[in-house]
């Protein structure tokens, strides 16, 4: 994480660097004017070549076009050079008609054959056979970024860094602490310890998971079932009585937060991110770990008579989280938080597919519903195992069923 927020601002660095006002020259040291053959001829093989294979069918011999004035060879690597030399004739001749013509600008026999970028190259080239444009070769373009981009200095770097990631600017003494980008590396654990950070994460993730629709007011903890989960509620005793009235929002927020407090935790104890997914435990504040029956000592809230709000929130904070282990439960790390499985929800007929598209579009880089088009014809589905037989279907199904199944026993 702490690496890909440094690229990240390396890359921020140089964009904002952008190009400085070196003069542009060539091997030669002199400035670069009129277009060289070479540099016309890269630009055809790379950007305009290929676009000839829309034409080629009918400006060949034998083909429509074989009586005008425009005729090409197959684009294959040993023609290039044979339709550079034809494309550039024509354009010494005729000029812009050859983009006019192919764009059906003007009328054209073969109609409407180039458009967008193909058409934006074709113009180019154009400008530069006539001379109204001007060819930089993309070696030459490779070596004038080189040479005008530089690193941004240490301060500005940690200047960017402590906006990106604590939302404030660096001191005046942390800017004068760094001297060179290393010593930025040491700053940036400090500033990914920071609680704005961690709010950060919060927002980030919650942005996706969406768990936090959960939070005080929606009672996450009404998702969990009674037969599982037998102290579920347990607050419902003192909650007429003022000062405890507050135990049940406790017990919400922490069951609202599992998911995304275990990416913090995760996240805050370095250890590998995969374990948002893999954990064997469920992240718990003083107030839920006595819905799951976890006993945790001086952690887990105990009743205690006559004691005010304050008192409570004091000593048991709502905020303060810790990893607990549900006996009857195989935890999954946030796959398996009751929230997570609410907010994905399954129903008789989706069986847990929403789930695994779900799943694989945040944590698996997978985007079931870009594997093929839909909507599929209808009478494709005429057997009642389309979703495992027919090919139009097997193109996601297959992707996603085996992940659905392994939600089968979550509920
Ligand atoms: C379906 C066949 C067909 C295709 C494909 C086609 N053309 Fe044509 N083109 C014609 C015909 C037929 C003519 C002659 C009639 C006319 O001038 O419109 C022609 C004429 C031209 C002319 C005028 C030639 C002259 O003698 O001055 C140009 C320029 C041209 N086409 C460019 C292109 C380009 C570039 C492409 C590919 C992007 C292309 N055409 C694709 C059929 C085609
Ligand atoms: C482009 C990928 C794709 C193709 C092709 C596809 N599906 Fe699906 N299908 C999905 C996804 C993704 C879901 C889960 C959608 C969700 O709930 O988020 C799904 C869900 C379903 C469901 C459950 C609907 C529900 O919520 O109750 C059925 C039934 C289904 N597909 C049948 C088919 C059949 C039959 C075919 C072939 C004719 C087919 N699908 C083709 C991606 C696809």
């Amino acid at each position: 994480m702490k690496k890909l927020l440094l690229h990240g601002s390396i890359i921020t660095a140089l964009l904002l660097t952008g190009c400085n006002s070196q003069e542009t020259t060539d091997d030669t040291g002199q400035g670069v004017t009129g277009n060289s053959q070479a540099c016309e001829q890269e630009y055809f093989d790379t950007s305009v070549s290929s676009t000839l294979n829309s034409c080629v069918s009918c400006h060949s011999s034998g083909g429509q076009a074989s009586t005008t004035q425009l005729i090409l060879l197959s684009p294959v690597t040993d023609n290039k050079s044979a339709n550079y030399n034809t494309l550039k004739n024509y354009i010494q001749l005729a000029g812009s008609q050859l983009v006019e013509k192919a764009s059906g600008a003007v009328a054209h026999g073969g109609g409407v054959q180039l458009t967008g970028t193909p058409k934006d190259n074709m113009e180019e080239f154009v400008g530069y056979v006539k001379g109204t444009g001007q060819c930089i070769s993309t070696t030459l373009s490779t070596s004038l970024l080189n040479t005008s981009v530089e690193l941004l200095s240490a301060s500005k770097t940690l200047r960017n860094a402590s906006y990106t990631i604590q939302g404030r600017a660096p001191s005046a003494d942390e800017v004068s602490s760094v001297n060179t980008i290393e010593d930025i590396d040491a700053k940036l654990d400090e500033y990914m310890k920071s609680e704005a950070f961690n709010e950060w994460l919060r927002l980030s993730f919650n942005d996706f998971l969406l768990t936090d629709f959960y939070k005080p007011g929606r009672r996450g903890e009404d998702l969990l079932n009674s037969t599982d989960f037998p102290q579920k509620r347990w607050w419902v005793e003192y909650s007429n009585t003022d000062g405890y009235r507050g135990l049940d929002d406790y017990t919400n927020y922490a069951i609202s937060r599992e998911a995304i407090e275990l990416i913090v935790h995760v996240i805050q104890e370095d250890r590998p991110f995969s374990e948002i997914l893999t954990a064997d435990y469920v992240m718990v504040n003083p107030f839920s770990a006595k819905t799951y029956d976890i006993n945790i000592d001086n952690f887990t809230y105990v009743y205690e008579q006559n004691v005010t709000r304050a008192y409570i929130e004091q000593k048991y904070p709502q905020d303060s989280f810790r990893e607990g282990k549900i006996d009857a439960i195989p935890h999954a790390g946030l796959l398996s938080t009751i929230t997570y499985l609410n907010r994905f929800p399954s129903t008789n007929t989706n069986l847990d597919r929403h789930r695994s598209a779900k799943t694989q579009l945040f944590f698996l880089d997978t985007d079931i519903l870009g594997l093929a088009n839909r909507p599929i014809n209808s009478t494709e589905v005429l057997s009642d195992t389309a979703t495992w037989t027919n090919p139009n279907c097997t193109v996601c199904h297959n992707v996603m069923e085996p992940i659905s199944s392994a939600f089968k026993k979550l509920g």
